[in-house]
């Protein structure tokens, strides 16, 4: 399995876009044409190991499906969305004007998944969200043609709040990366938080991707509370863990999370890392069949391991074979396809898996501790978890 994506081919995917950009649009044909997936996710910056797992799994997935979908050969088209929402609309447009994917899939961040949304909610282009967390996606701006196999932010923090005032921490500090997810992130934590008696001392943005903590650490330090909640993923995860342990924090403030704060990044954070405990809809340590030969496969494939990013691109193939056997690997025959993936179900490695009435995941939310380096489960903190799916017309 090839990755990263070198940048020649991210640029050779852009200009191959700028290209086929004059040419009619796709139709499905009675002679199998290729069925073309574009990949919007990030190959650099600080989220870049997120999209390479999520990358390397739906690859994995595909070749369990020896590379077809539906009976249709798989084209793979990817763009490195930079994490960048201002260029999200350009590649965005790159993949579904440009290339005119069958299916889209991606981003890692919210900030592209909105704008991304304007698009694809015009076009009609049947898009999986396979990692961005934002509320609006399956929320006010859900579309018939727009599925997520990760989770909403909601999912992943709210929870956090009722394990934490059951650890008997009532006052806490939030800290964030301040675009919508950790926005987001925060809001849900406070509302379970504030509804459960507890109090939150002080809320901390940090502009993305900034990874420099140290101020903020000290006004923890000086504010003393019960505990810190905190949203950061990838790269800038594994250093705030570090500089939090390191500033003598970790044994004084318990530091929760949702569970991007630990999840890939347990090898780079090192002992730092002991005793954080997270919530969230997968833990590396499940004891289940689905979940071994999971990991056992990517980690053959990869020489990594699996993580949260990995499970949702591996989910994501797996359904879309479900839908597209279904339609005998015909993507205009719309209104069936989104059926079928409707009702598509996975015995996912993070659990039973299927899609609520918004097109989020309905999937159990776990209580996560960090022991001795690895991720151990200490039970559910939400069984079969739906989102409260604010706004959107389709839950009803
Ligand atoms: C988000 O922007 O939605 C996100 C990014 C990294 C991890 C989890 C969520």
């Amino acid at each position: 399995m090839r990755t990263p994506l070198s940048r020649r081919a991210v640029l050779a995917a852009a200009s191959a876009a700028a290209a086929s950009a004059m040419l009619p649009r796709r139709s499905f044909a009675a002679t199998k044409a290729k069925i073309k997936i574009g990949l919007l996710l990030p190959y650099s910056g600080t989220y870049a190991s997120l999209g390479n797992n999520i990358t390397d799994a739906m690859k994995l997935a595909a070749s369990e499906k020896k590379n077809r979908l539906g009976g249709r050969e798989i084209e793979w088209v990817a763009v490195d969305d930079e994490s960048d929402p201002a260029k999200a609309p350009a590649n965005v447009n790159k993949l579904v004007v440009g290339e005119k994917v069958d299916i889209l899939t991606g981003p890692v961040h919210s900030g592209v998944a909105m704008a991304m949304m304007q698009i694809v909610r015009q076009e009609k282009t049947l898009t999986i969200v396979t990692n961005a967390g934002a509320q609006p996606i399956t929320g006010s701006l859900c579309s018939p043609n727009v599925f997520r196999t990760s989770f909403s932010n909601w999912q992943t923090s709210y929870p956090c709040a009722g394990v934490m005032l059951k650890d008997g921490r009532k006052k806490a500090v939030g800290m964030f990366w301040n675009y919508s997810f950790g926005q987001e992130s925060m809001s849900a934590f406070r509302e379970g938080f504030t509804k459960g008696g507890g109090t939150i001392v002080k809320e901390i943005p940090v502009p993305f991707p900034t990874t420099e903590f140290q101020a903020n650490l000290s006004e923890i330090a000086s504010l003393k509370p019960d505990a810190v909640f905190v949203f950061f993923a990838g790269a800038g995860a594994a250093k705030f863990i570090k500089d939090y342990a390191a500033a003598g924090l970790m044994e004084k403030i318990p530091l929760y999370g949702s569970g991007f704060l630990t999840e890939g990044v347990l090898g780079a954070a090192g002992p730092a890392a002991n005793g954080i405990k997270t919530t969230l809809h997968y833990a590396d340590a499940l004891d289940t069949p689905a979940n071994k030969k999971f990991r056992e496969a990517f980690k053959k494939a990869t020489s990594r391991e699996a993580d949260v990013y990995a499970v949702a691109g591996y989910d994501t193939i797996h359904l879309l074979a479900q839908a597209l056997d279904k339609v005998k690997g015909d993507t205009s025959a719309e209104k069936d396809l989104i059926a079928a993936l409707e009702a598509a179900r996975t015995e996912s490695p993070r659990g039973p898996f299927r899609f609520g009435k918004t097109h989020n995941p309905i999937q159990n939310v776990y209580v996560r501790l960090v022991k001795g380096g690895r991720e151990e489960v200490l039970g559910l903190a939400q069984k079969e978890a739906d989102d409260p799916a604010f706004g959107c017309a389709m839950a009803t």
